[in-house]
Formats: C-alpha cells, structure tokens, sequence
C-alpha cells in the first residue's frame, strides 16, 4: 500500500500548502495530479480521493470480529453539523477525534453515501457539537437510518453561534466550528479534516457529563479511578 500525508505550513491557516508524499493520485478542483508534488490551495483545502495500491492486500479479519472488537471500544457521541436547503441538519457520529493543537485540527469519518458527507465536503465547513449526556433523544434522532436529520429545534440561535459557520445544537457541552482543511477517500468512508475556526461552550456545560456509546448503547459516566 502506498501511504500518503499532509501537512500543513507553520505560517498559517489560509494560504496553505499540503506536502503529500508517496505513489497516489490526488484529485483538486482543478483536476487530477499524480506524483510527488505540493499543492497551494485557498483557503486551504485538498482532496486526496485515490490511493493507489501498489502491493498484495493482506486479508482483513472476519466482519463480525472487527465488530466485536469495536464493541467494547467505548466513545463520546457528537453530532457533526451541516446545512442543507439552508436549514441545521446533524449526524451522530462517534468517529471524532484531535489530530494537532498547532494548527487546531480534528477528524471525523463520515460514511461517503450521507448526505452529511455531501454537503460537508461541498461547502467546506462543518461543526461538531459534543452531546452531553441527557441527549441521548438527539443522538437518535441523528442516527435513525434512512430519516432526514434537520435539527432546527435543537439549536442554539443568537448570541456566539450567529457568527458561526455551522449550526450549534444548543447545550451541547462544546461546540466546534471547522473549515474543512483535507478530505480522504478510504473504502465508503470519507475522512475529513477540519480547522477548528470557532470553538463555543454553553455556560450549563460544567455540571454535566458527556453522552457515551459502548456495546451498541448508549452511557454515562462513570466513576473516576483514583
Ligand atoms: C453512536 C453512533 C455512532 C455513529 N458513528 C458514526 C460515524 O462515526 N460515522 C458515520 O458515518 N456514521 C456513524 N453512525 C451512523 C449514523 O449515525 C447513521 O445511523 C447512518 O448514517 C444512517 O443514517 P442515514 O440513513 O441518514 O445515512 C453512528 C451511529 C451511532 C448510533
């Protein structure tokens, strides 16, 4: 398997070049390029859409191996946010996690068929707003198979998030607001970087735990070990 990386330039986060190294293609809006090669992009975005597979791929372990396995690996729950028609749609999503402080950067993986994923990679940004434990009702709702996922009702409108760029559920223990920075291709999940431009945390966030999921349930905290 060819491997690939980017990276972005200390010098700041709008005109950006992504240092991408090994045997793959890489598709910008412009067109496709192949090779060794940097890309300057504003305001910064990339999209490596083929990896290149250059060797034998080893077998993967059976499906429901992987799934068990998964199962007793526990996450917190947040709903990756978007618009689309104009209005607040969400996706749960347990697949979040830091990539660097220094630029400000996280990822989520998102199934490349959802409409979350369209619109998304589309307009560029997205937000993540971390659930708290008594939304559990919005978790599902954000992750009921084949229903739309406008969350207009569980927003938070005025104050912070009318500067936002995505839409924030409201008492969500945090709130990040992201510029899409790269994208991924990888089997039918789309792995999206996102520049953390904006960050909001409701002022009810301190008393309360985060939403857990572990063994196909949802959770709560529990106790801290000393
Ligand atoms: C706790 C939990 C975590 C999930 N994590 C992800 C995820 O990380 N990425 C993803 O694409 N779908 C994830 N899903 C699935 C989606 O929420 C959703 O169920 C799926 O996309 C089907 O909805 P759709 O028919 O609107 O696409 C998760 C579901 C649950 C309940």
């Amino acid at each position: 398997m060819a491997s690939g990386r980017t990276e972005n330039r200390p010098d700041g986060a709008r005109d950006r070049t992504y240092s991408l190294d090994g045997d793959f293609t890489v598709a910008t809006a412009e067109g496709l390029l192949e090779g060794d090669f940097t890309v300057a992009t504003t305001p910064g975005y990339v999209e490596a859409e083929e990896l290149v597979d250059t060797g034998e791929a080893p077998a993967g372990v059976a499906d429901n191996v992987f799934k068990a396995a998964m199962r007793v690996l526990p996450s917190g729950v947040v709903l990756a946010t978007t618009r689309v028609d104009g209005r607040p749609w969400g996706l749960t999503i347990s697949a979040c996690c830091s990539i660097s402080a220094d630029p400000p950067q996280i990822l989520i993986s998102l199934r490349s068929t959802t409409i979350s994923c369209r619109e998304i990679v589309r307009s560029g940004r997205f937000g993540v707003s971390i659930l708290g434990v008594e939304q559990k009702q919005l978790a599902e709702h954000g992750s009921a198979v084949g229903v739309a996922k406008f969350i207009d009702e569980f927003c938070e409108t005025g104050g912070d998030c009318e500067t936002l760029g995505s839409p924030m559920v409201a008492d969500a223990l945090f709130h990040l607001d992201c510029a899409v920075s790269a994208t991924y291709a990888v089997s039918d999940h789309h792995l999206i970087v996102g520049l953390v431009t904006g960050a909001v945390a409701p002022s009810a966030s301190d008393r309360r735990g985060p939403l857990l999921y572990f063994d196909r349930r949802f959770w709560s905290l529990g106790s801290r070990l000393e």
